[in-house]
């Protein structure tokens, strides 16, 4: 049975994402979404509610669960019987950044751990997640960005209220 593991941090789950793991279930046995810790990023959303609502968006895949994770990615992906990681890249940033993470992974793991990069549909490369918390905070209008059955929980967890300039 051959698994992917589609990782990151989710704050909050896109429609990019989302095509991502419909895309990723439809080639693999196994989808696992993996809540994992990025030391680059400030999180003001606990990972048990992005886990919450990474579950809801992804109630209709049978084949795919949402866990979390707090060491290595590739410790996870051995453990997994060397499950193969799976992204998403929308732009030639992304490609470079996910290049770096894919040969680190890979040297690190003695060579068991593969990624899989797949662009992002072209109607969905503009979206984020930042994108998304930033018109979120001001109760702007995110209905195009993220999951439907999760919009409205999207747009109250990251609702920040008027700001004094
Ligand atoms: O959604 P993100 O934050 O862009 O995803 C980046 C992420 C979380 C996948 C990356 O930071 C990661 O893999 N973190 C887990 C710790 C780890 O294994 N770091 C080494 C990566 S080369």
């Amino acid at each position: 049975m051959k698994i992917a593991v589609c990782p990151g941090s989710f704050n909050p789950v896109t429609c990019g994402h989302l095509d991502i793991f419909e895309r990723a279930a439809e080639i693999f046995d196994e989808v696992i979404i993996l809540l994992v810790y990025n030391s680059a990023k400030v999180y003001d959303v606990s990972a048990e509610t992005r886990i919450e609502l990474l579950k809801e968006a992804t109630s209709h895949l049978k084949n795919v669960q949402v866990t979390a994770h707090s060491g290595l990615l590739i410790d996870f992906a051995l453990e997994k019987n060397n499950a193969v990681l799976v992204k998403g890249v929308r732009s030639l940033m992304d490609f470079e950044a996910e290049m770096t993470m894919a040969y680190v992974n890979k040297m690190s793991s003695h060579c068991k751990i593969e990624t899989m990069l797949l662009p992002t549909s072209a109607e969905l490369s503009y979206i984020s997640s930042s994108i998304v918390r930033e018109f979120a905070s001001y109760g702007g209008d995110i209905s195009n960005y993220v999951p439907k059955n999760v919009m409205e929980k999207i747009a109250k967890i990251y609702y920040k209220g008027e700001r004094k300039i």
